[in-house]
């Protein structure tokens, strides 16, 4: 069973979402999912945009309450830790703890405002992978972030495999951000879900993106269906 004691809900923010997957003005006219989307703001604020995103995590079983009280509960565990591992970032964008820590609160704080009605408009719904709800092609693009390759030990090669064969049944083109596991390497399943996905027909590419703060993590996979 998924308990809310396992997760670390960390959330990025629009801006960044923006720069891990190189999104285009054509982009954001696509029907997006956010796969693992968690406390992200990029749902929230892609919406007020006028954004088409569903985002799909299985916290979303959880109330705005219970997630409120796992954030405050985590965060300095959280911080403390970046600031053990601080030369595995690049405090560029980002300057330093103080500034990382308001950015993600702030990211945080516009996912619980939002969480509710976003919940009624099925702008949130909880699922998991390698299992998504959703019909073939439901979307034009989906979006990974900060969990697939990053948690390269935990999740294992099976349910990389099967999770990237899912997001590719659900939408016609996937990006995933980072490629690096949690220790700076990349993820040996970057070469091994490319491979899968170029067998059943796509194109697989490693692009550089205009972000970076996870030392090294330039790079995100696009996978597109190929034409026809
Ligand atoms: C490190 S957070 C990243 C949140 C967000 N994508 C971001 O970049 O700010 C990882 C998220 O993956 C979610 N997650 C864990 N296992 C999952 C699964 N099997 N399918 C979808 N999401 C999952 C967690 O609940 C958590 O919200």
């Amino acid at each position: 069973m998924f308990t809310l004691d396992q997760v670390v809900p960390w959330g990025r923010s629009f801006d960044e979402y923006q720069r891990m997957f190189a999104l285009s003005e054509a982009d954001l006219r696509r029907r997006i999912l956010g796969c693992g989307d968690g406390p992200a703001s990029f749902n929230a604020e892609a919406t007020r945009r006028g954004v088409r995103v569903t985002s799909c995590d299985p916290v979303y079983q959880f109330t705005p309450a219970q997630l409120r009280a796992r954030i405050d509960a985590t965060r300095n565990d959280v911080i403390e830790q970046t600031r053990r591992n601080v030369h595995e970032f690049v405090w560029t964008a980002i300057p330093s703890l103080e500034a990382l820590e308001r950015m993600r609160m702030a990211a945080m704080t516009e996912f619980l405002g939002d969480f509710p009605a976003g919940k009624i408009d099925a702008r949130y719904v909880e699922a998991a992978l390698p299992s998504l709800p959703f019909a073939d092609r439901a979307f034009d693009l989906a979006l990974c972030s900060h969990l697939l390759f990053l948690y390269t030990v935990q999740l294992g090669e099976a349910l990389h495999r099967a999770a990237v064969r899912e997001l590719c049944r659900v939408a016609d083109e996937v990006r995933v951000f980072p490629l690096l596991a949690l220790g700076g390497e990349r993820s040996p399943f970057v070469a091994v879900v490319a491979a899968d996905a170029q067998a059943t027909g796509m194109v697989a590419s490693i692009e550089n993106v205009p972000y970076e703060f996870q030392r090294g993590a330039r790079e995100m996979l696009r996978l597109t269906r190929a034409a026809g």
